[in-house]
C-alpha cells in the first residue's frame, strides 16, 4: 500500500481522475470498478470533462459499480444506477451495455451476486478499482465484521451508514435501505490495482486506522494492506490522523512513478 497526500479536495480528486485516465489511454479497454458516494462525485466530474476537452474515449471500456441498493424501484433517482448515469455514463460515449451494476430488484437476489461475480470473471477481472470509505471503514457496503474473503452478496447495513447516507434520502434515515448488494471485500481484493481516494477531516481517524491500524473485519478497508497495488489518496485534512506522513510525501516527491504527476 502506498499513501499520497495533496493538499486540497480538488487535488486529491484530480490525482484519482488523472491515473483512471492514464489507465484508459494505456489500455482503451480497461476493466474498471467504480464507486459512488459525495467524494467520488468530482472524479467523474473531471473525468466528463477529460471526455469533452482532451477527447478521452471510454466507448470500449468495461465498468462494475461496487454495489447497489435492494429494494428501490426501478428507476428511483436514489438508485447507484441513476447517480452513475446522471453524473457519468450519460455524459460520456460509455457503451450502455457495457455498464454493470448488481440489480437490488432481482427476483433471486442470491442469484443475481453469483451472477455478478461470473460476469467480473468473464470480462477478465476488474483492472482498475476505485473506492470510497464510508465512516465505519467500509469499502463497497461491507460493513464491520464483513469476512476479509467475502464474495458478491447481500448486506445489512449498519446504523452508522444508513445515517451517513442519509443525506442523499433527503436527510431521512428511514427512507435508506436496509440492505444492499456489494462485491465481497474478496472481490475487490482480487482487482488488479485499487485507487482508494478519501478527503475531508471526517474520514482522518478511519483514515488513519485502515491504513495504519491492524488488519480487521471490522475495518474493511484495512484489508487493502494485503492487496499488492493499492494506493491510497487523501487530502490534507483526510491525512491529519496518520503517524508516516513524512515518509509519504517523500515518496510522492521522489519515487519516478509519481513524477508526471507533480
Ligand atoms: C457509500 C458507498 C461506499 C462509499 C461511501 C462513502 O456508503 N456504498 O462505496 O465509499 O458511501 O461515501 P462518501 O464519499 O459520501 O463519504
Amino acid at each position: 500500500m502506498e499513501v499520497i497526500i495533496r493538499p486540497t479536495v480538488d487535488a486529491a480528486a484530480g490525482l484519482v481522475a488523472e491515473l483512471v485516465a492514464a489507465g484508459i489511454r494505456e489500455n482503451p479497454r480497461l476493466v474498471i470498478g467504480f464507486a459512488t458516494g459525495r467524494t467520488m462525485e468530482r472524479v467523474y466530474a473531471l473525468l466528463v470533462k477529460e471526455h469533452r476537452e482532451r477527447r478521452l474515449s471510454f466507448a470500449q471500456v468495461t465498468t462494475f459499480n461496487l454495489d447497489e441498493y435492494t429494494g428501490l424501484p426501478k428507476g428511483s433517482p436514489d438508485l447507484y444506477r441513476s447517480y452513475m448515469q446522471e453524473r457519468f455514463f450519460g455524459q460520456t460515449d460509455i457503451e450502455p451495455a457495457n455498464t454493470f451494476l448488481p440489480d437490488g430488484n432481482a427476483r433471486d437476489l442470491d442469484a443475481e451476486c453469483a451472477d455478478y461475480e461470473e460476469r467480473i470473471t468473464r470480462a477478465g477481472g476488474i483492472d482498475l478499482q476505485l473506492l470510497g470509505i464510508g465512516a465505519v471503514g467500509h469499502i463497497g457496503f461491507n460493513e464491520p465484521l464483513s469476512a476479509l474473503r467475502s464474495r458478491t452478496r447481500v448486506k445489512a447495513l449498519s446504523p452508522q451508514t444508513i445515517a451517513q447516507n442519509a443525506g442523499a434520502f433527503g436527510g431521512d434515515a428511514t427512507k435508506v435501505p436496509r440492505r444492499a448488494i456489494t462485491m465481497g471485500v474478496g472481490t475487490i481484493l482480487d482487482s488488479r490495482r485499487v485507487l482508494l481516494l478519501a478527503t475531508g477531516a471526517d474520514k482522518a481517524e478511519i483514515i488513519a486506522k485502515a491504513v495504519e491500524g491492524p488488519v480487521t473485519s471490522m475495518i474493511s478497508a484495512s484489508a487493502l494492506q494485503l492487496h499488492p497495488r493499492c494506493t491510497v489518496v487523501v487530502d490534507e485534512a483526510a491525512a491529519a490522523r496518520l503517524t508516516q506522513q513524512e515518509y509519504y510525501r517523500w515518496i510522492f516527491e521522489n519515487e519516478p512513478e509519481w513524477k508526471a504527476y507533480q
